[in-house]
C-alpha cells in the first residue's frame, strides 16, 4: 500500500443531498459548488432544473438526459479535500434509482424546509439511509422565512427520523427578524445579511454566545435563542463521533441557502465530520479503498441521448485502488476486458478526473452493455461487490408487440431497458407475456416510448391484476423447487432469473407465509 494512495483516500469525501422536492436541494448544491470555487457564476446548476417543475411529463426528463449526466456527479476540491457530491434524480417516480446512488456515498446531507419539517420523501430516503448507517449532515434551509420554531423541528426530525439530533449552530429569529445563527461550537454569532451576491466568508462574526453585545442588538430574538441553548444544553445528547458514523445522531445547522448564509458550515463539516471512504464488502472478502488494485462497482448505468447508438453510461464508484484511464480491466461477472480509453467528463474544477481516479470518486464508462448495474470490475481478481438493492414492484404490466414479429426486437429492448435498471423484466414461470414492474407509473410510460424510439417496437402495455412481489428463497432447493411447482401460475423469473411470487393482495402474502414456512420472502433483493 503506497503512502500516496493512503493520503489520496484520506481526503475524498463522498456524500448525496437528500430532500423532498423544494426544500432547497438544488439552490444548496449550486451554494456549495460556488463556495468551494469549482463554479463561478450562481445559476449554472439551477439552469438545468428550470423545466423539472412541469416534469410530469417524461419527455423533460428525456431532453435532460444529456445535461444531467455531466451534472449527476460533481466534484470540487475545499480546504485538503476533493468532494464528490452526487446528485439524486428529484421525480420520486425514479426513486429506485435515487436508492441505488445512496449505495455509492459515505455520508448524506438531508436539506429540510423550515416551515415543512419532514416531509414524505425525505423519510422514504432516511430509511435507506438508517439501513445502511449512512452518517447523516442536517441542513434547516429557509430561516429567512416564517418557519416553525427551532425546537419543534428538532423534536419532530428525532421523532420522524429516530436519531439523536445535535444543534451545531441555533437560529436567532425568524423571517425579517432572522438575525443569524450563534455557533455553539465555536461560541460566537454568524450575522445574517441577506444577498446572494457574497460567496466569500465575509460574514460579520461576534465573539462568545452570550456576549452582551447580542442582547442589546437582537434583542427578543436573541434572548429567546439564548434560552433554547440552554434547554437544548441540558437535553440533547454530546456529539458523539462515532453515533454519527453510525448513522444514530445527526448535526444540524440552520441557515438559508438563498442567501448564501450556513452554507460555509455545511463544507466545514463534511470536510471535518464526514468520513473518508471506507472498506467495502464483497462476498469473497473484505477491500481496503488504500489496496494497491483497482477495483470498482456499477451503481447506475444511463442510457445516452443518441438513440441511433444505444451508448450507455456505466457510472462506477471507485472501491480501491487507482484509476487510469487506458487501464486493462475486467468485468468479473462476465470475464470481459474493458479498456475504457474515454471516460465522461463530469462538472468538476479538476481536469485530473479524466484520467485519474481514487476510492470515492466516481466515473463514467460509456458502453455498449458490456456493464450492468451492480457489476464489479477490476484488474482481475474475482471480487463481487454485494449490497446494490432492487425493490419489489408495487405495479405490474403484462407487455406484448402490437407486430408479432418484433418480438426478438422487444425481448432485446426490455433485457437492455432492464439491465439499466429503467424497468423490471419478468419471465412467468408459465405463460409466455412478459411482465413488467416498476415503483411508478412513469417507468412504464418511459419504457413504452424508449421501446417505440429506440428500438422500433409499439408495445401493448396492459393491466393485470398483481399488486404485490416478493422475492422468494429457500435454504432448501427442494423445497423450493416445491413451491415455484405448486405456484407455477403467479410466479416469475427477474433478470437475472431470481424467483419471484407476484400476488393480488398484501393478505395472500401472510397466507402464503404461513403455508409455506421454510420459504423466506424478499421485499428487496441486494445484487449478489
Ligand atoms: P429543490 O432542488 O430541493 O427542489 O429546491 P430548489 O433549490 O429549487 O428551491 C426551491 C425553492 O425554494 C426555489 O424557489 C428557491 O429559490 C427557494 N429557496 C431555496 N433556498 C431558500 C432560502 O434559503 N430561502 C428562501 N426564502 N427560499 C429559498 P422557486 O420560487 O421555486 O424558484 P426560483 O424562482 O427562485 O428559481
Amino acid at each position: 500500500m503506497s503512502a500516496d494512495l493512503l493520503s489520496q483516500v484520506r481526503r475524498r469525501r463522498t456524500f448525496a443531498i437528500i430532500s423532498h422536492p423544494d426544500a432547497g436541494k438544488t439552490t444548496l448544491t449550486e451554494k456549495l459548488l460556488l463556495f468551494s470555487g469549482a463554479i463561478q457564476i450562481a445559476g449554472s446548476v439551477k439552469a438545468r432544473k428550470a423545466s423539472r417543475h412541469a416534469t410530469s411529463d417524461w419527455m423533460e426528463i428525456e431532453k435532460q438526459r444529456g445535461i444531467s449526466v455531466a451534472s449527476s456527479v460533481m466534484q470540487m476540491e475545499y480546504r485538503d479535500c476533493v468532494i464528490n457530491l452526487l446528485d439524486t434524480p428529484g421525480h420520486q417516480d425514479f426513486s429506485e434509482d435515487t436508492y441505488r446512488v445512496l449505495t455509492a456515498v459515505d455520508a448524506a446531507l438531508m436539506v429540510i424546509d423550515a416551515a415543512n419539517g419532514v416531509e414524505p420523501q425525505t423519510r422514504r430516503l432516511l430509511q435507506v439511509c438508517r439501513a445502511r448507517n449512512t452518517p447523516i449532515l442536517t441542513f434547516v434551509n429557509k430561516m429567512d422565512r416564517e418557519v416553525q420554531e427551532p425546537l419543534a423541528l428538532m423534536d419532530e426530525i428525532e421523532r420522524e427520523l429516530g436519531m439523536g439530533v445535535v444543534p451545531f449552530t441555533w437560529p436567532v429569529g425568524m423571517a425579517k427578524h432572522f438575525g443569524g445563527v450563534l455557533d455553539l461550537r465555536r461560541d460566537q454569532m454568524r450575522v445574517f445579511s441577506p444577498g446572494e451576491d457574497r460567496h466569500h466568508d465575509d460574514d460579520e462574526i461576534i465573539d462568545g454566545v452570550h456576549n452582551p453585545v447580542l442582547a442589546e442588538r437582537f434583542g427578543m430574538s436573541y434572548e429567546q435563542a439564548a434560552g433554547e441553548i440552554e434547554l437544548v444544553r441540558e437535553a440533547a445528547p454530546a456529539f458523539d463521533e462515532e453515533e454519527f458514523l453510525t448513522g444514530h445522531q445527526t448535526p444540524m445547522f440552520f441557515g438559508s441557502a438563498i442567501n448564501n448564509f450556513g452554507v460555509k458550515e455545511v463544507l466545514d463539516a463534511l470536510v471535518e465530520l464526514a468520513p473518508a471512504p471506507g472498506s467495502r464488502h464483497a462476498i469473497q472478502r473484505e477491500v481496503k479503498p488504500e489496496e494497491p488494485k483497482f477495483s470498482g462497482v456499477v451503481f447506475k448505468i444511463q442510457a445516452n441521448m443518441d438513440p441511433a447508438h444505444r451508448d450507455r453510461i456505466a457510472f462506477l464508484r471507485v472501491a480501491s485502488g487507482h484509476f487510469e484511464r487506458g487501464m486493462r480491466l475486467k468485468v468479473v461477472r462476465s470475464g470481459k476486458e474493458l479498456r475504457p480509453n474515454s471516460v465522461v467528463s463530469f462538472l468538476s474544477q479538476r481536469r485530473e478526473l479524466l484520467d485519474e481516479a481514487f476510492a470515492g470518486d466516481i466515473i463514467g464508462i460509456p458502453n455498449h452493455g458490456v456493464l450492468q448495474l451492480g457489476d464489479t470490475i477490476t484488474e482481475g481478481e474475482a471480487l463481487q461487490y454485494t449490497g446494490l438493492p432492487f425493490f419489489a414492484p408495487e405495479m405490474f404490466r403484462a407487455v406484448e408487440v402490437a407486430d408479432p414479429l418484433k418480438t426478438k426486437q422487444l425481448r432485446a429492448g426490455l433485457t437492455q431497458l432492464g439491465e439499466e435498471g429503467a424497468i423490471q423484466v419478468f419471465r412467468p414461470a408459465a405463460g409466455s407475456v412478459l411482465l413488467l414492474g416498476a415503483v411508478g407509473q412513469l417507468q412504464f410510460e418511459v419504457v413504452a416510448h424508449r421501446l417505440e424510439h429506440e428500438y422500433g417496437v409499439r408495445a401493448r402495455i396492459q393491466p393485470v391484476r398483481y399488486n404485490v412481489a416478493r422475492w422468494v428463497t429457500c435454504d432448501d432447493a427442494k423445497e423450493l423447487q416445491r413451491f415455484i411447482d405448486h405456484n407455477a401460475h403467479r410466479v416469475a423469473f427477474d433478470a437475472v432469473d431470481a424467483p419471484c411470487v407476484l400476488l393480488e393482495y398484501a393478505g395472500e402474502l401472510r397466507a402464503m407465509q404461513d403455508n409455506w414456512p421454510k420459504i423466506k420472502f424478499h421485499a428487496l433483493r441486494e445484487h449478489a
